[in-house]
């Protein structure tokens, strides 16, 4: 068993909380993604999970064994705690050959040299590396060095992989490939993956659950990722996740109207009591016309991407964003132009309670 729980740990610097009493448990087997904005902590938990630094307090167990206790002082030495690791910069020697690098762990633990060899040649043919072995990492793209530092990581068959950050230095094609040989990975030695990021792309093509944390370092919310991208507990995750507009909402006696302009509000109704909500809706939920129904609002701007349109769109003052297929634009007489008055309708949305601060006011 590999699961990681990290129960109520506490960490800071010179007085300060970065991590404040956190929670968290991964299951055995699973891809579990950290997501959250820069400085809020996620390299200082990896870090603890790691043993390279201590908890305040709290306490971590891997596998149910503890590895790290605040009020014990018991700390397990990181190469004891069956971890592999990949780091942000994923540090290849770069006087090392290929072959050296993967092999290195299994060198330091003492392995022989027939089986040292055999499980370095595994690992580095699991990753697509054959035929390389004798290369230097300057000989090598950044992919290559990449899966280097994730062979090496792999070679000692440990039950939980760190990944932070580990494909930032990536142009986005190979990020992309690295992302699915990673999952794909997983699902073959069943080893347990924290992976760390802060692009919400990544995070949710590549976990099983998604934990997303803001800037004091909290956990705002845990799921899948289908779970927190449509039913996100708040605006922040909902924010965090894409790109995000909102609306003002408003209730008086049984009918909606969009904020204080008194137009009627025509999309969906929220479930919830109270006076003042904020209507959340991604720019793929737009649903666009030329007239009719529906909210009324003015093109600001249109800009062709190829494959999709992006409008930028008034409503009552408030700034949204708008995408649809560049063929649906073209069949239903939707290529609009700067200042050109439509309707949008809402095919989905997400309810918030309160007034939200929008920032896209006109
Ligand atoms: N050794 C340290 N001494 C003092 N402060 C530290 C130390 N390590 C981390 N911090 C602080 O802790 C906070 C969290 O840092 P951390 O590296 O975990 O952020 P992060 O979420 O990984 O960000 P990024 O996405 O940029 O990598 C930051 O404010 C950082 O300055
Ligand atoms: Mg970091």
């Amino acid at each position: 068993m590999a699961n990681i729980e990290i129960r109520n740990v506490s960490k800071g610097y010179g007085g300060r909380a970065v991590l404040s009493n956190l929670s968290l448990e991964l299951n055995d087997g699973e891809c579990f993604t950290l997501l959250g904005p820069s400085g809020c902590g996620k390299t200082v938990l990896t870090r603890l999970i790691a043993g390279f630094e201590a908890p305040d307090a709290g306490t971590i167990l891997i596998g149910g064994n503890i590895v790290a206790d605040a009020a014990t002082g018991d700390s397990l030495p990181t190469d004891k705690r069956g971890l592999g690791m990949v780091f942000q910069d994923y540090a290849v020697w770069p006087h090392m050959t290929v072959f050296d690098n993967i092999a290195y762990p299994l060198k330091i633990a003492g392995i022989d040299a027939e089986a040292l060899k055999r499980r370095t040649l595994e690992s580095i043919e699991m990753v697509g590396l054959k035929n390389l072995e004798e290369r230097l990492p300057s000989q090598l793209s950044g992919g290559q060095q990449q899966r280097v530092a994730l062979a090496r990581a792999l070679v000692h068959e440990p039950g939980i992989l760190l990944l932070d950050e580990p494909l930032n230095n990536l142009d986005a094609n190979l990020r992309e490939e690295m992302r699915f040989e990673i999952k794909a990975l997983q699902q073959k030695l069943g080893v347990t993956i924290l992976y760390v990021t802060h692009d919400q792309e990544i995070a949710l093509g590549i976990a099983d659950r998604i934990a997303i944390m803001d800037a004091d370092g909290r956990i705002r919310q845990i799921g899948t990722p289908e779970e927190v991208y449509e039913k996100s507990v708040d605006d922040y995750v909902f924010r965090f996740l894409g790109i995000a507009n909102l609306l003002p909402v408003r209730r008086r006696n049984d009918d909606l109207f969009l904020g204080d302009t008194g137009e009627a509000w025509t999309g969906e109704t929220p479930a919830t009591t109270g006076d003042r909500f904020t209507a959340g809706f991604r720019p793929s939920d737009v649903i666009l016309a030329r007239e009719g129904e529906g909210l009324p609002g003015i093109i600001r701007r249109a800009s062709f991407l190829g494959a999709q349109i992006d409008y930028l769109i008034d409503i009552a003052g408030t700034l949204i964003r708008a995408t649809l297929p560049s063929h649906e634009g073209v069949a239903r007489d939707l290529m609009f132009v700067e200042n050109d008055p439509c309707r949008i309708h809402l095919a989905s949305v997400q309810w918030f309670p309160g007034d939200i601060v929008v920032t896209n006011r006109v």
